[in-house]
């Protein structure tokens, strides 16, 4: 099957987003809205360990999210991934937006209704991360713009994205640091969330029973060594 899209062939295709690694695209594929992420070489690596650098992230982003749907966790559908272009193709999250606009809407109109709203949200995310770790999938860069929104506004559903930076296995440290990354993007990006995120934990230790304990004195740790780091400057 060939790619659907020849990488010069940009006029086709409408350009969204540049990221650290990625460029995404809006385009069709056969009739359906698609979204495109084509990874792109980084002038300061070595030629062939950004080949192979490169093919690694495609590779994991793609494994990630079929085993998250494995898992019954929401992720777009994949369509086609072409290794020779670094791009994989996926369904478009049509209707959608990131939590982090979301969040910032919310408080921005109406902060009270935004703790009432906000508050389910936070529980759902939480099962999704416990659901996640016990099938033992480490995320990466948990941040509230690499999780979308869509669906009945009074009972949202979270489709999980940008699974580029995340791996397999992974140990209880592991997962403790990704919800440490996603502490701190939360708390960072979007002011007075920090009991939603211990809404997000609460769930957590529901859908990750057996390790909750291990990753959450390895979150402690992470912590500690954070604010030492803060600390010393
Ligand atoms: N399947 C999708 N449907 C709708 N919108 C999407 C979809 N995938 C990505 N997007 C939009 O594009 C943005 C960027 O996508 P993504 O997070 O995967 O790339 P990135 O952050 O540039 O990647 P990286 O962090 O690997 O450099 C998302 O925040 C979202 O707004
Ligand atoms: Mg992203």
């Amino acid at each position: 099957m060939a790619a659907p899209m020849d990488t010069e062939n940009e006029m086709e295709r409408e350009f969204l987003k540049q990221g650290a690694e990625a460029k995404v695209y809006r385009e069709n594929f056969y009739g359906r809205p698609c979204i495109s992420k084509q990874r792109f070489s980084k002038a300061y690596r070595h030629q062939i360990l950004d080949k192979s650098l490169t093919l690694q992230r495609l590779k994991s982003e793609i494994r990630a999210m079929n085993k998250c749907r494995n898992l019954g966790i929401t992720v777009p559908v994949l369509y086609f991934v072409d290794p020779q272009t670094s791009t994989f193709y996926m369904e478009e999250i049509t209707n959608s937006q990131t939590v982090r606009d979301y969040i910032v809407d919310l408080q921005k109109n109406d902060p009270e209704l935004a703790i009432k709203k906000l508050t389910p949200l936070a529980g759902k995310l939480g099962s999704i991360l416990g659901k996640m770790h016990s099938g033992k999938i480490i995320h990466g860069d948990l941040t509230t713009s690499n999780m979308l929104l869509r669906g009945d506004p009074e009972n949202l559903d979270i489709v999980m994205i940008d699974f580029g930076l995340s791996f397999a296995e992974g140990l209880p440290e592991d997962k403790g640091v990704d919800l440490y990354v996603f502490e701190r993007a939360l708390l960072s990006t979007h002011p007075n969330t920090e009991d939603l995120f211990t809404e997000v934990m609460e769930a957590y230790k529901k859908a990750n029973v057996k390790e909750a304990n291990d990753v959450i004195s390895k979150l402690d740790e992470v912590r500690m060594r954070g604010r030492k780091r803060t600390m010393v400057g």
